[in-house]
């Protein structure tokens, strides 16, 4: 047991390199990038995305071995670290012994030293991980993570695990996964002719959650504050830049609170979590923003982004979001140039019209550009549990739009009040009975209360300048697609 201890003692790439010093001797274990002039290895062990110069002797080394150092390839150096004599690196480290853990043949191996599409490497997800543009999108990702635990923690939140599987369509829209045991080529029919779900697995038709909300409401009634992080799943038929069919949410949900409040929480979750990233994601950022910079300066000049991914982050947490009202909104939409124009796909003619993705970042990227809240939508176009306004029309809802994101966040304050629940469940054909749960909290120590959802991989896509949400989820889900 000790011995494999000791034999697995490595020093790990990013450690190394935090340090100037040099003549000692370490072990290092990890992945070959490229292997120059028989003589430089750079060598990423994923501990960081700057890659180890190592340099080999090849006088001195096998030369069998040394055949066997192809990219891909796993192996195991031990060496002297010493002062670097190439630039950009301060130290290096001289091989003394190298040995090979599993070998990559250049001829089969589907990453090769040299820039790949994005859309290449999706096909190849499984390998993606070894490359230093998902090294960085993937550290992000658990960097906004832990920042999100983080936030919620400090602020006394209770983290709660809502059911993934559930009977219940949270949002109303239909748009679900169903889960069943039964053999589908023997559905179980009643008399009637249906599915006779009693035959099911839970005795009762099911599905995969889309939100966690109405069991977080639950959970605010007891605790006061929390929120939930996990996966969802939506099975709308959108094969766009911005949707997956498996996504994670994030769904606090306060009580005691309006809507005001919720946009304030909502607001201070974006920005902290963003500052977090900055701080703790330095390098990756640097290399994300260089990435894209040099992207944006193959494109036509007025296609280029005004500020760059670091700019735009900067920005966002320094800078208070927009607050207006859907009926604004939708004034200056009506009243903008691509409306009149007739440049939108969708022009804006009426009040209550849903605003689509090119509205929202006309809003955001072109009018405000900044950061946006609307505030109040249609009742129509809203899901059935936000509170309803005195005008009747109305309902306390908000989405906060992103540069070249769009929706990120959308919560509302709830309807607490029993009475006016009731009559948009029956209005919107929610079935009650089932829901007794739900409304039990409005029987039982009603109180005004909010939440709302983040799109956990539409935040990915503003910290990380990724323009496919695509690239932001290691394995993504979308219509067509469940490889991996
Ligand atoms: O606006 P949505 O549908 O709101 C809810 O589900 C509420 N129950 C949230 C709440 O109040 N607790 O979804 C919330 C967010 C969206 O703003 C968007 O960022 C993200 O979830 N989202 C998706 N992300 C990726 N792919 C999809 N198909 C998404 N659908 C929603
Ligand atoms: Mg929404």
């Amino acid at each position: 047991m000790d011995t494999i201890v000791k034999k697995n003692k490595r020093t790990r790439i990013a450690d190394l390199l935090k340090s100037d010093k040099t003549n000692y001797t370490v072990t290092v274990k990890g992945w070959v990038r490229t292997f120059r002039a028989n003589r430089f290895i750079a060598l990423t062990d994923g501990s960081t995305s700057t890659t180890l110069q190592v340099v080999v002797d090849f006088e001195k080394m096998d030369a069998e071995l040394l055949k066997r150092v192809t990219t891909g390839a796993a192996i195991g150096v031990t060496g002297e670290v010493v002062e670097s004599q190439g630039a950009g690196q301060k130290i290096e480290l001289v091989a003394t012994d190298l040995e090979i853990y599993g070998d990559s043949d250049p001829s089969k191996y589907p990453l090769q030293p040299k820039k790949h599409s994005l859309e290449f490497l999706r096909e190849i997800a499984h390998l993606r991980f070894r490359t230093t543009t998902f090294n960085a999108v993937f550290r992000i990702r658990h960097a906004l993570a832990f920042a999100i635990h983080k936030f919620f923690n400090d602020r006394g939140f209770v983290y709660m695990h809502t059911p993934i599987i559930t009977g219940s369509d949270a949002e109303g829209a239909g748009e679900m996964f169903h889960v069943t045991n039964l053999d589908l080529n023997k559905i179980p029919k009643t008399e009637e002719g249906k599915i006779d779900y009693k035959k099911d697995f839970f005795e009762k038709e099911t599905n995969l959650t889309v939100s966690g909300q109405l069991e977080a409401e639950l959970g605010a009634m007891g605790f006061g504050e929390v929120y939930t992080f996990g996966p969802t799943f939506r099975a709308e038929n959108s094969n766009t830049s911005r949707h997956l069919a498996e996504f994670w949410m994030i769904e606090p949900e306060i009580a005691f609170a309006d809507l005001d409040d919720d946009m304030d929480l909502a607001e201070d979750m974006l920005k902290y979590v963003i500052k977090y990233a900055m701080e703790h994601c330095e390098e990756e950022i640097k290399f994300l923003d260089a990435r894209l910079t040099k992207e944006d300066s193959q494109k036509p000049k007025d296609q280029r982004s005004p500020m760059s991914l670091i700019e735009k982050l900067k920005f966002s947490v320094e800078n208070d979001f927009e607050r207006i009202t859907y009926t604004e909104a939708i004034d200056i939409l009506r009243n903008s140039k691509p409306n009149k124009k007739k440049k939108f796909s969708y022009i804006i003619e009426d009040w209550g019209a849903d605003l689509q993705s090119e509205h929202e970042r006309f809003l955001v990227e072109k009018h405000f550009k900044k950061p946006v809240i609307l505030t109040d939508y249609p009742k129509d176009i809203k899901a059935f549990y936000m509170r309803m306004n005195d005008d009747n029309k109305t309902v306390r809802a908000m989405d906060i739009l992103f540069p070249g994101i769009g929706e990120i966040v959308g919560g509302s304050q709830r309807e607490e009040r029993l009475d006016v629940l009731e009559k948009r469940m029956e209005e919107m054909d929610i079935p009650k009975d089932e829901m007794f749960w739900y409304l039990d909290t409005r029987r039982f120590g009603t109180c005004p209360h909010a939440g709302f959802g983040l799109g956990f991989e539409r935040l990915i896509m503003f910290v990380t300048g990724m323009t496919n949400i695509r690239d932001v989820i290691p394995f993504p889900r979308t219509p067509g697609n469940a490889e991996f």
